[in-house]
C-alpha cells in the first residue's frame, strides 16, 4: 500500500497503473478523504478488487480483469496449448463472476480469450507475452477512445450550459478521462462556459464521493446536491443538459446505468431537458435486443442501512438495493460513442459502430 500523486495534464486522474508487472488501483472507497493506492498481482485479489469496489466503473472493471487475466495466465504452469486454454478460460470465468450488470467486464475478457484463439500454434510463452500487451494496449485505447467521445459529445453542447450528471462516469471510472465527465472536460477544453450539478447517488454515494472530488481538483466548477433535487432545480430552470454514462446498451439504445439513472431521465424528458448518454462501443451489447433481459445486480442491503458503520435504518427493516436501473431509448436524446452520436435509429447505428470497431 502507498500513497502517490497523479498528474492531471491530459485530463483526470488515472486510476489503473501498470508497471513491471504489477497493478495499481486507486482504493474508490476510501475517496474523498484518503487517497490509498493498493498493488495487485494475482488474479484472485483483482477479482476480489472489483467485487469490493476497489475500482468501479464499467470501462475501469473491463481493463482491470484484463490485468487480471493476464494474471492468472502468467501463473498457469500447463505448457501445451490445451490445458492452457482449459486454465485460461477457468480464470476469465471467477474475473467475469464478479459484476454481472457491466458488459465492458465480458468485453475486455472476450477480447483477451480470443488472442489466445487466434493463435493456436504460438508456444504457451508467448501467449503470455501477448495477453500483458493486449490488456496494456485496452488501457490505452480507453483513454483515447474517451477523448474522442468528449469531443463528439462537446459538440452538441451550448457555449454556456449548465449540467446534472449522475453517478460518477468520470476519470475514475474508466482508464483515465472519462465518459460523462470527458464531454464535460471536452466541453471546458473547447472554452464552453461549463457548470456541473453532481447527483450525490444513493446509496454507494459514487456522485458525492467521486465525482465531485475528481470535478474539484481538474477546476471544473461544480454543485453537489442530493438525488431528490434534481426535479426541483429542473423545474427552476437550472439545468440545461443531461449527461450519464452506461454500463450496458442493448440493441435497440435502452440503457442500464446506475440506480437512479431512469428517474432523472423521466424529469428531463417532462421538463424539455436534453438528456445524453456518453459511452464507448464496449458498452454496447448487441446480443441483448432490450434493456429488459440486462442483468440487474443487487447490492449488500448495508448499503442503504448503513454508512460506514453508522446505522441509518431499524435492524431487521425490508431493503431493497438494486444497483442500476434501465433507461427506455425513447427518453434518450443520444447516445455519444468514440464514433459519433446516435440519435435515432438506434439498432441499425449502434450496430454499425460496434462493427467498425475501436
Ligand atoms: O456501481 P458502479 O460504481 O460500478 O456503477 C458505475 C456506473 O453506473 C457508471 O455510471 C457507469 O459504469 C459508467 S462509467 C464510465
Amino acid at each position: 500500500m502507498s500513497n502517490c500523486s497523479f498528474s492531471s495534464s491530459d485530463g483526470g486522474i488515472r486510476p489503473i497503473k501498470y508497471s513491471n508487472a504489477v497493478l495499481s488501483l486507486i482504493d474508490q472507497r476510501r475517496l474523498p478523504t484518503e487517497e490509498v493506492w493498493l498493488e495487485y498481482t494475482d488474479y484472485q485479489e483483482v477479482a476480489e478488487a472489483i467485487r469490493s469496489m476497489v475500482v468501479r466503473g464499467a470501462p475501469a472493471i473491463g481493463i482491470t480483469a484484463a490485468y487480471g487475466a493476464f494474471f492468472g495466465a502468467r501463473d498457469i504452469k500447463a505448457e501445451n496449448h490445451a490445458g492452457f486454454v482449459s486454465e485460461f478460460n477457468q480464470v476469465c470465468e471467477v474475473l467475469a463472476g464478479t459484476r454481472p450488470t457491466a458488459i465492458n467486464l465480458c468485453w475486455a475478457l472476450e477480447r483477451m480469450k480470443s488472442l489466445v484463439r487466434a493463435n493456436p500454434d504460438q508456444p504457451v510463452g508467448n501467449l503470455k507475452i501477448g495477453l500483458e500487451y493486449e490488456a496494456m494496449a485496452i488501457n490505452e485505447e480507453d483513454i483515447r477512445v474517451n477523448m474522442s467521445m468528449g469531443r463528439h459529445g462537446a459538440a452538441l453542447l451550448p457555449d454556456q450550459v449548465r449540467i446534472l450528471t449522475h453517478c460518477n462516469a468520470g476519470a475514475l471510472a474508466t482508464g483515465g478521462y472519462g465518459t460523462a465527465l470527458g464531454v464535460i472536460r471536452a466541453a471546458v477544453a473547447a472554452g464552453k462556459q461549463v457548470a456541473v450539478f453532481a447527483d450525490e447517488t444513493r446509496p454507494f454515494l459514487q456522485g458525492s464521493r467521486l465525482t465531485a472530488w475528481e470535478l474539484q481538483r481538474d477546476n471544473i466548477q461544480t454543485t453537489l446536491i442530493c438525488d431528490n433535487m434534481a426535479g426541483y432545480l429542473m423545474s427552476k430552470g437550472l439545468i440545461d443538459a443531461v449527461i450519464v454514462g452506461a454500463d450496458r446498451i442493448a440493441a435497440n439504445g435502452d440503457v442500464a446505468n446506475k440506480i437512479g439513472t431512469y428517474t432523472v431521465a423521466v424529469l428531463a424528458k417532462e421538463h424539455n431537458i436534453p438528456f445524453y448518454v456518453a459511452a464507448p462501443t464496449s458498452t454496447i451489447d448487441l446480443q441483448i435486443s432490450d434493456g429488459s433481459q440486462i442483468p440487474i445486480e443487487e447490492r449488500d442491503i448495508r448499503e442503504v442501512t448503513h454508512v460506514g458503520e453508522q446505522q441509518l435504518a431499524p435492524s431487521g427493516i425490508s431493503v431493497l438495493n438494486p444497483s442500476f436501473d434501465v433507461t427506455p431509448a425513447r427518453l434518450i436524446s443520444a447516445i455519444i460513442t468514440e464514433h459519433g452520436a446516435v440519435k435515432d435509429n438506434y439498432t441499425e447505428q449502434l450496430t454499425a459502430f460496434v462493427r467498425k470497431g475501436r
